[in-house]
Formats: C-alpha cells, sequence, structure tokens
C-alpha cells in the first residue's frame, strides 16, 4: 500500500529561522510540500518505530497538509503519530508533547503571526526530540536534500478522521487522535499553582484573552474559563479560523488594536493578553499600561519563584541583543547570570538545556522558561496571574514599583518597512563606518560608551555568530541598535531599538517617545535614515 512518486527538486525550498515559510499558493504546487517531508525523513536516522507529533495553528490548507504527513509519515516508517484533533497544537504543545512522550521529533504546520487565508502565509517546521526547532545543521541538510530528491514515499490510503479523538491503524503505523489541549494544560497545572489564580478570579478579578481567531483560543478557554474559573466570555475570538477571521494574529497594541483600545478606555477589565496565530508570541497589558515585552521577562523573572515551577529559584536570564537591559538589572541584584544573545528563540536552546539560563525572552513579544523549547503565550500569561494573584495590586502598580526598584528602561523599536534592499544595507554601512570612531565622543547628554557589530560566542557548543547588530551603548545607560529583519517578506526592514534608563521615580512615568527624544534625533542622525530611506518617519512605532 505504499507508493513510490518519482519527483524532481523544487528550488526555494530553504528553511528559515522558523521552517519553511511561503504564500499559501506556492505550497499547492504539486509534489510541493511532499517533497519538503520526504526531505526532512531522508534527513533524519533512526526514527523506525518512533512517535512524531504533528499539528499546526489551523491556518488555511492545515488540514490538507497533515493528512499528506500522516500517510508519509507511514510510509516511512514512524511507529505512532501523535496529531492534535482537527489538525490543531500551538506551536508551545508540540514542544510539551515532544518532550513528554519522548518523541523523535514534531512538524508543526504554521507561519506564526503572519496573516493566513487562501492568500496568506503557510509553513512547515521540524522540531527536534528536546522540543526545540531544528538547528541549522539539521536545517541546512533539509535543504540540501530538497535539491536532489527523485521521489517520495506515501502511504496509498483514504484520508484519516482527524476530528474524532481515537486511534487509527495506517499499515505498522498508529495514527493517534489528541485533545491538543491536554498535555499542554497537565504542564501548566504542575508549573503554577491554579488554586491560588483560581482565588484571584473567584474574588471578582476580570480578564480579557484575545485568541484572535487563532490557535490559542481552545487553550485559553479551557485554562482560564475551564480550569481557573474566569468569566465565561473573558476569551475572545475563540474559535481558530482559517483566515483568522481576516485579522493579522500578532499581538502587539497595532494589531490587537481592539484589546489595546478596551484596556486604556474606562471599561477596561482588571488585565488583558493576546498571543499570535501559533500560540508562542504574548501581548500583557494592565489596566492603563502596555507592559513591553522587555519590562514583562524582568518583572517576570524577579517573581518567577512564586510559581511553584521555579520556587528553587532560576538560575539564570536569557535575553536577544535587542531586548532591553531590564533584565539585566534584575540578574545583577538577583545575582544570577543573564545571556545576551543573538535575536531568535533558537539561541536560548543551549543555555535552557545545559541549565545556564531558566527563563527568556526578546523585544518580538516572546517569553518562556526552561519548560519546554520554544517561547510560550499562554505560559507568560499565566506567569502574569501568578504574580497578579499573590500581589493583589493592579499591574500598573506592579509595573511601577518594578522601575522604582530597578529603574526604568525607557524603550521603543521604529521599524523603516518595505525598504529597498540598498537603502537598509547604507545605513547599516554608514554605522558600520563610524563604529571605530564612536566611543568616547558626546553628542548633547549622550557620551558613547562603546560600539561594536554583536556577534555571540556559545559558551555551551562553542559555536560562534557574527554580524547579528549593531549596537551603541553610551555611558547613561542609553542605547541605540540597528538592524534588519529576519522576518520580513518585502524588500528590508530596518529595525531601529531605541532604549534609555531612568533612575529617577519622579521621571518615570513620561510618554516614551518623548523620554527617548534625544536618543531617537541621534539615531536618525548617524545613521541618515531619512536621507537613505526616504521615509521621514518610520512605518511602526511600537
Ligand atoms: C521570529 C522568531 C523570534 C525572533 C523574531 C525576530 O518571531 O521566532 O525568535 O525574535 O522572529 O524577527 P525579526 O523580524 O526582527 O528578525
Ligand atoms: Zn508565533
Amino acid at each position: 500500500m505504499i507508493r513510490t512518486v518519482p519527483t524532481q527538486p523544487i528550488d526555494g525550498q530553504k528553511p528559515g529561522t522558523s521552517g519553511l515559510r511561503k504564500k499559501v499558493p506556492v505550497f499547492q504546487q504539486p509534489h510541493y510540500v511532499e517533497n519538503f517531508v520526504q526531505s526532512i525523513f531522508d534527513t533524519l536516522e533512526g526514527f523506525a518505530g518512533t512517535t512524531l507529533i504533528v499539528g499546526g495553528d489551523g491556518r488555511y490548507f492545515n488540514r490538507e497538509v497533515v493528512q499528506t504527513i500522516l500517510k508519509m509519515a507511514a510510509a516511512a516508517g514512524f511507529g505512532r503519530v501523535r496529531v492534535g484533533q482537527g489538525g490543531l497544537l500551538s506551536t508551545p504543545a508540540v514542544s510539551v508533547a515532544i518532550r513528554k512522550h519522548q518523541a523523535f521529533g514534531g512538524i508543526i504546520l504554521s507561519a506564526s503571526h503572519n496573516p493566513g487565508g487562501p492568500d496568506g502565509d503557510f509553513g512547515i517546521k521540524y522540531n527536534i526530540g528536546n522540543g526545540g526547532p531544528a538547528p541549522e545543521k539539521i536545517t541546512d541538510a533539509i535543504f540540501a536534500r530538497t535539491r536532489s530528491i527523485s521521489e517520495y514515499r506515501i502511504a496509498d490510503v483514504p484520508d484519516v478522521d482527524i476530528d474524532s479523538i481515537g486511534e487509527t491503524v495506517l499499515g505498522d503505523t498508529v495514527v493517534e487522535i489528541v485533545d491538543p489541549v491536554a498535555d499542554y494544560a497537565e504542564l501548566m497545572q504542575q508549573l503554577f499553582d491554579f488554586e491560588a489564580i483560581r482565588a484571584l478570579f473567584a474574588g471578582g478579578f476580570t480578564m480579557r484573552f484575545d485568541a484572535m481567531s487563532a490557535v490559542t483560543g481552545p487553550y485559553a478557554k479551557r485554562i482560564l474559563e475551564g480550569l481557573l474559573g474566569a468569566a465565561p466570555g473573558t476569551v475572545v475570538n475563540d474559535t481558530p479560523l482559517p483566515d483568522f477571521g481576516g485579522h493579522h494574529p500578532d499581538p502587539n497594541p497595532v494589531n490587537a488594536k481592539d484589546l489595546y483600545d478596551l484596556m486604556m478606555g474606562p471599561d477596561a477589565p482588571d488585565f488583558g493578553a493576546a498571543s499570535d496565530g501559533d500560540g508562542d508570541r504574548n501581548l500583557i497589558i494592565g489596566r492603563g499600561i502596555f507592559v513591553t515585552p522587555s519590562d514583562s521577562l524582568a518583572i517576570l523573572a524577579a517573581h518567577a519563584h512564586l510559581a511553584p515551577g521555579y520556587a528553587a529559584g532560576i538560575a539564570g536570564i536569557a535575553r536577544s541583543m535587542p531586548t532591553s537591559l531590564a533584565a539585566d538589572h534584575v540578574a545583577k541584584a538577583l545575582g544570577i547570570g543573564i545571556y545576551e544573545t543573538p535575536t531568535g528563540w533558537k539561541f536560548f536552546g543551549n543555555l535552557l538545556d545545559a541549565g545556564l539560563a531558566t527563563i527568556c525572552g526578546e523585544e518580538s513579544a516572546g517569553t518562556g522558561s526552561n519548560h519546554i523549547r520554544e517561547k510560550d503565550g499562554v505560559w507568560a500569561v499565566l506567569m502574569w496571574l501568578t504574580l497578579l494573584s499573590h500581589r493583589r495590586q493592579p499591574a500598573i502598580d506592579i509595573v511601577r514599583e518594578h522601575w522604582a526598584r530597578f529603574g526604568r528602561n525607557y524603550y521603543s523599536r521604529h521599524d523603516y518597512e518595505a525598504v529597498p534592499t540598498q537603502a537598509a544595507n547604507g545605513v547599516m554601512e554608514a554605522i558600520r563606518a563610524q563604529i571605530p570612531t564612536l566611543p568616547g565622543q558626546a553628542f548633547g547628554s549622550l557620551t558613547v560608551s562603546s560600539a561594536d557589530d554583536f556577534s555571540y560566542h556559545d559558551p555551551v557548543d562553542g559555536s560562534d555568530s557574527k554580524n547579528q547588530g549593531l549596537r551603541i551603548l553610551f555611558e547613561n545607560g542609553s542605547r541605540i541598535v540597528y538592524r534588519l529583519s529576519g522576518t520580513g517578506t518585502e524588500g528590508a526592514t530596518l529595525r531601529v531599538y531605541l532604549e534609555r534608563f531612568e533612575a529617577d521615580t519622579a521621571r518615570q512615568d513620561l510618554d516614551p517617545q518623548a523620554a527617548l527624544a534625544e536618543v531617537i534625533a541621534l539615531a536618525r542622525k548617524l545613521g541618515a535614515v531619512v536621507e537613505k530611506t526616504g521615509m521621514a518617519e518610520p512605518s511602526v512605532v511600537t
């Protein structure tokens, strides 16, 4: 019943930071999915009889690709394939399942926070046995295989009913359709004190969680409304839709505008949160305050010991380089390690595996811990609820007290999107050329203490990653970082990350753009940003 189908290499199947990501019509080409999936299997060794986890964020084409993968996994000789009901599994839930069931690996179908639908994006990503994204060594080998593939193998069987929990036998392979939430919810109950959070909600605490019509709906509904007793209706946009209801499922104040406006208005509940398409990003908003991901990382790290899963304290904090220095102040106060890595969650894997870091975070709305090897949106929300259940204070007060204790790192990111690649490179070159002469120079109140092209030496495997962004640090704790996005799809996206440290509590309540005005002006001037990009203002300010 196994059919061997002749095929030819298809161009452009190179996995990026988060797997192979393309427009849906690209994936719909004949053999496109099969070639890539077979290239994954051809690259792996020793998986006969083992378990594979499969699931996606429910976006358009998810169900069709799940069927293809099931038939190909059976043909390849996996012993068992665990699939979330309806083909759904959030990215963190795949990571949980791989670890819990000691699976060989997992395949995630998602393009994260990119829009879905027939003209939207789709993606296929392979995760290894530790639950994290495949390292470059493996993705390079997969890509090499896509360039030489000549056939793929697929079981000639009818589609599996992926909507009913239960087992189907395909040859020697058992396909198990599982509740997509169960394993994940079980792990969360081990990490967090659900009794304490239940008591918070029982006391009248109100919340809105916006699932953005993406994969976290079922998770948030079961955990927040079901297990924790939040009022019905707490979770909105809770049904995963193939086109995410036309929304852009990227949880930032711009795309989650309804939630943002609610939280800034008179009818705000006590707490607001959102997650992205595949459930790994998070947005945290208190009544009247958007908590930047950088601040959220610092605040959660400072309070992690309140959750049973971290009661022994945390070993260290890791943050991506452009993420603000707020977490560094916490690490210093706790006397624990702080690790500065290049952008991309995969750089945290070794630090987590080696036990050097416990909590990790990125300015791009990712927070997580050593419980899995992906960032985790719902986990971040439960961490915040833990904190709120202990402190019984508004989120805004918790944030202000954090600033009072550690100082505030005013932070903003200015994005110049769809810039011609040459122009974006021009800005980077202009800064790079100045780096050697910047230290010691004074610009108004800003004196440069150091400047470099960030490179990372991984303390665990000894690997080096160069050219990871240009940093200019100032004596007063301010910082400018220039970096080109690795995930943009149109032209280049120049990201300018701006930061200023303020220890004086009397000056910690300013509008970030105003507080950062001098840093912003200098960043534009040094990079000749306006002249080179032709843009008077950034396209997105967060
Ligand atoms: C993805 C990765 C993150 C990373 C982000 C950076 O979301 O999962 O780990 O921080 O991309 O995106 P950028 O567009 O700034 O390269
Ligand atoms: Zn995501």
